[in-house]
């Protein structure tokens, strides 16, 4: 399991190219498209593929992650694709976004322990402002005996129970999905594969 910032940074500098995609996750695309754009905070953003994607969709972008190796790659794609998104280096178990302030809060592949989620997850709800959405994906505690890829680690696995049950805590959002998807992969000698992600999808009552 990678703990630190030290160690993310070590694993985006280790090649010069993008660790994950350009494109943006495929839940995060399907699922936000039809979105009216607004303020939008990306959390854990990594190299920036799902903010530079909002922000090219008309959303004024927040993108936070605690690795700036990654921060810089994600500078360089908004740089490349001619958008602006304001970019963010902090730790999420520190950092406090802005109450009830976003229209759509994003968390894509966010793999922590429960300790840190219990922090995390709350603070990304409480962001959201009324009427918005909050999306998070990542990989399903299923994927790792039956899927492909994704940490080895049970505990930075979850479920769509454990995203719905901190929405429920908050008190203030209608699940409009809660469900494990399945993420055809094609792996680097050709073959497919198939990943079992989470996807949790709702918005904050007006
Ligand atoms: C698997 S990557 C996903 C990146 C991006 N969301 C995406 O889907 O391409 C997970 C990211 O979480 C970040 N991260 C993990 N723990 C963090 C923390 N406590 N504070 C800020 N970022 C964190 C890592 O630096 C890494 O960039």
């Amino acid at each position: 399991m990678i703990v630190d910032s030290d160690a993310w940074n070590e694993r985006y500098l280790a090649r010069d190219d993008l660790v994950w995609a350009e494109a943006p996750n495929r839940f995060v695309e399907s699922e936000c498209a039809s979105i009216t754009p607004g303020r939008a905070l990306d959390l854990a953003c990594g190299e920036g593929r799902n903010a530079v994607w909002l922000a090219g969709l008309g959303w004024r972008v927040t993108a936070v992650d605690w690795a700036d190796a990654a921060i810089d790659k994600g500078r360089a794609l908004a740089l490349r694709r001619g958008v602006n998104v304001e970019w963010v280096v902090a730790d999420l178990l520190t950092y406090e976004p802005e109450r009830s302030s976003y229209d759509l809060v994003v968390l894509s592949y966010l793999q922590v322990p429960p300790g840190d989620r219990s922090i995390i997850w709350p603070a990304a709800a409480s962001a959201v402002a009324p009427g918005g959405t909050i999306m998070v994906v990542g990989h399903h505690s299923r994927n790792l005996h039956e899927g492909w890829g994704g940490p080895r680690e049970p505990a930075v696995l979850y479920t769509p129970a454990d995203v719905v049950a901190t929405l429920d805590a908050d008190g203030g959002f209608d699940i409009v999905r809660a469900d494990e998807v399945q993420r055809p992969v094609e792996i680097e000698d050709g073959t497919r594969a198939t990943a079992i992600d989470c996807l949790v999808k709702a918005v904050r009552r007006r």
